[in-house]
């Protein structure tokens, strides 16, 4: 199904690998079932917020500290993680996101552990521990024989292909990546990064469950850093030469950033703008750039390169990375005009 005014993928004019708007839909006969128990590993600061999410969405949760810990360490862990837990919850209903008889239920819902044998009942296990792949190794390894037969396992890495992280899980096949953003009980998008043992029923059991909760999953490739990190690793080392360099002030980065970029991409995906700023004007500036920095990381993608040479430079020429054909320019246009205005409007209300 494709959004009203969203264009249409170009066939083969399309980046190889690039995200397609079908890739990851989820029949909405298949949207998992809330009553799923999940088992979060960590109370760290995206383990709690992973567990919130969970529960919001109808999971009984146990949240879990396996880390070896003077008595009395513990519980300070677990208040930490309760009272922010507590905290966000009434955030949101004061932010009216959830209903207060909404909130107390899904704090209901949350208990905390430090027995690793709680995880033997839950559909999902939800690793958030550091991003240390030796631990996450090794803390796979100590869940073997404890898991039930169907149970999904996942880690959060930010980073780690799961491919290196498989061979310390019993039973590679329900394993993958599910990565979320911080805060996680906000941000809708989660990434789900199957290795190519995964197999497909635990992929879909995932993308389900995460539907279910209200979340937005996206599937991707075995690939390091996925799609977000990969490409905010660069956005914010490029922010921070800019602050090295003299360029601008970190306070002037983000403001810029927030009132331009950040505004525009809550309406607009990136191959979108690339399409309707024209792929000529992004192959152009990247040559520029590179040429007048003295630096090719900056140069045009081959795919870039491409399109120019075939002259698919957006909704002008009729077709970008998307089709534009008969009247998908205007309606394309006229969407995410709408969009961004709605946005202003909700800007200017706050
Ligand atoms: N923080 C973020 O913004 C964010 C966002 C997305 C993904 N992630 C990923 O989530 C994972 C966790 O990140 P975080 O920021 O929540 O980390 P964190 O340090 O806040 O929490 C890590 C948790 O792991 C536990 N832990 C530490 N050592 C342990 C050990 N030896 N044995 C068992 N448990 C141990 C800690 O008690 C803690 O609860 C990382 O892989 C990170 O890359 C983080």
């Amino acid at each position: 199904m494709t959004e009203q005014g969203e264009a249409q993928p170009a066939g083969r004019g399309a980046a190889e690998g690039a995200p397609s708007r079908a890739g990851t839909e989820i029949p909405r006969a298949e949207r998992g079932p809330a009553s799923t128990r999940v088992a979060v590993l960590g109370p760290g600061r995206i383990g709690r917020q992973i567990a919130l999410a969970f529960a919001l969405g109808g999971c009984p949760v146990v949240v879990l500290d396996l880390k070896p810990r003077p008595a009395g360490e513990a519980v300070a862990v677990f208040e930490d993680c309760c009272r922010e837990i507590e905290r966000d919850l009434r955030l949101m209903t004061e932010e009216e996101v959830v209903s207060a008889g909404d909130a107390a239920a899904a704090l209901d819902r949350i208990r905390t552990s430090i027995a690793v044998e709680e995880v033997a009942d839950c559909g999902f296990v939800q690793e958030a521990l550091p991003e240390v792949i030796e631990l996450k190794r090794e803390v796979f390894r100590s869940l073997s024989g404890r898991l039930a037969p169907e149970a999904v396992i996942a880690s959060t890495s930010s980073t780690i292909s799961p491919s290196h992280l498989v061979e310390a899980v019993t039973g590679a096949d329900r394993f993958l990546v599910v990565h979320w953003l911080n805060p996680a009980h906000i941000i809708p998008l989660v990434e789900v990064v199957p290795s190519p043992k995964t197999s497909e029923a635990a992929v879909a059991r995932t993308l389900a469950l995460l539907d279910g909760l209200g979340k937005v999953p996206v599937r991707c490739g075995d690939s390091p850093g996925f799609i977000g990190p990969r490409m905010q690793v660069l956005l914010m080392n490029e922010a921070a030469r800019l602050v090295e360099e003299g360029v601008a002030t970190a306070e002037d980065v983000d403001r810029a950033f927030k009132a331009g970029m950040g505004f525009r991409y809550a309406s607009v995906g990136i191959f979108e703008f690339i399409d309707w700023g024209g792929v000529d004007v992004l192959y152009r500036a990247s040559r520029y750039m590179a040429n007048a920095l003295g630096d090719p990381r900056f140069l045009p993608a081959r795919s870039v390169e491409e399109k120019m040479e075939r002259n698919e430079l957006g909704p002008k020429t009729g077709r970008g990375f998307f089709d534009y054909a008969g009247e998908g320019r205007e309606r394309f246009e006229t969407e995410k005009v709408r969009a961004l205005l709605r946005q202003l409007r909700r800007q200017r209300e706050a």
